[in-house]
């Protein structure tokens, strides 16, 4: 296959051809940490959630319980799909019909910590509420995932100087941990996957802070992300040969926060060092109201380990709708219209890697703010609708 996105588009059109009704995924299921939590962590805790207070939410009048000034990027993606904002699964009076957050706070693979749940018992507790949807509903929804930070965090924390063969055998570990729970949900219908591949965690303010580093993004936590990620991209490639229909979007989250990072300006960003809520050299702990910025829009992270709106609102975008180069080999919105029963695949994991890598400078210095906003994926997507109405 030569050009994947070729292939895609010639899929997509012939979709369109042969149906005179759309059959779309309104449903969409979120697994993970505190980047994708709506709310869920306030529930499981005892102690008080910084989350369910200001300024978290300042930017949108009300904290939530959701780690950022505003929104979060499954609250942006469910936008983009025309849907309403997904609910936390805890939150027992919500209406569910479009999907479920089951992502806390804390949240790791391995491991039992306390006051979440794991990747596994989120896997489990949809299990249990599956019966809210239909069988359909669930083979058609989008599964969005992003978990294992808080892994690899623990694990420098407790191992200062291991050898790459420890290394790469946690990474397997935690690896092997997705697997299984990937195919759980694969075996009970699931068949799309959407996976943002970890942040450079090394460049976290809170992990800066925490080396008394604060300039230069931390060797070994950065290291473990980018170990996991090639491991997460070759399951991904190797599970969709070998599970019949399993369709993945694999997001290059790292990619796109080294260079916002490294390059905040270009990406409209004053500091993508420091946080904009918090104490310490790069306010990268203690994120509370007398100890936040003017205008959270100006940062990358709102706190020490979390995103602003602003930058959720980039990431969202990139997913959504963004090239091979950023995302592969579907982006979500391609991942959303693809037939049930079709598998695009890379042709091998090389090929795969150097689809995401190659030309993501290019493209990613292009990004222009008010353009994308300008060309909100929801209108898109009214447009493909009446465009077919047209033809039918
Ligand atoms: C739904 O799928 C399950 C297997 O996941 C199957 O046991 C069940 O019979 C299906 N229900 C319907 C109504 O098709
Ligand atoms: C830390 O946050 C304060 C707001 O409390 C802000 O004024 C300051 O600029 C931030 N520090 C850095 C290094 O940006």
């Amino acid at each position: 296959m030569a050009n994947p996105k070729s292939h895609i588009f010639l899929l997509f059109t012939t979709f369109l051809l042969h149906f005179s009704t759309l059959s779309l995924a309104q449903t969409l299921f979120v697994f993970g940490d505190g980047l994708y939590d709506a709310g869920n962590k306030q529930f499981l805790s005892s102690n008080r959630v910084d989350a369910s207070f200001p300024p978290y939410g300042v930017t949108v009048g009300e904290a939530t319980g959701r780690w950022s000034d505003g929104r979060i990027i499954p609250d942006y993606l469910a936008n983009f799909m025309g849907i309403p904002q997904i609910p936390p699964i805890l939150q027992s009076t919500a209406d569910f019909s479009h999907g479920a957050n089951f992502a806390v706070a804390d949240s790791t693979v391995l491991g039992s910590p306390p006051e979440t749940m794991t990747l596994t018992q989120q896997v489990r507790k949809f299990l249990e509420s599956k019966n809210k949807w239909t069988n359909q509903t669930v083979s058609e929804a989008i599964y969005l995932m992003y978990i294992g930070s808080d892994d690899y965090l623990n694990y420098v924390k407790n191992n200062l100087n291991p050898s790459d063969e420890q290394k790469q055998g946690f990474v397997n570990q935690v690896i092997a941990t997705i697997e299984a729970e990937i195919k759980v949900v694969y075996g009970s219908g699931g068949r799309k996957f959407a996976f943002q591949n970890l942040a450079p965690l090394g460049c976290l303010p809170a992990v800066k802070q925490a080396n008394g580093n604060v300039q230069e993004c931390v060797i070994l936590p950065s290291e473990m992300a980018a170990l996991h990620n090639k491991k997460l991209l070759e399951l991904l490639v190797g599970l969709s040969r070998q599970l019949n229909g399993f369709q993945y979007s694999f997001y290059d989250f790292f990619s796109s926060i080294q260079r916002r990072v490294i390059k905040s300006k270009t990406y409209t960003f004053q500091t993508g060092i420091a946080a904009c809520c918090g104490t310490g050299s790069v306010n990268g702990t203690g994120c509370a109201s007398n100890s936040v910025c003017v205008k959270p829009a100006d940062y990358l992270f709102f706190d020490g380990k979390h995103l602003t709106q602003e930058g959720n609102l980039q990431v969202s975008h990139l997913i959504w709708g963004a090239d091979t180069e950023v995302i592969g080999p579907s982006n979500l919105r391609e991942l959303l219209f693809l037939p049930k029963d079709i598998a695009v695949t890379l042709a091998d994991i090389n090929e795969a890697i150097a689809a995401l890598r190659l030309k993501q400078n290019k493209i990613e210095s292009l990004y222009d703010t008010k353009k994308m906003e300008s060309e909100m994926e929801y209108q898109w997507f009214y447009q493909v609708n009446q465009a077919i109405s047209f033809l039918i």
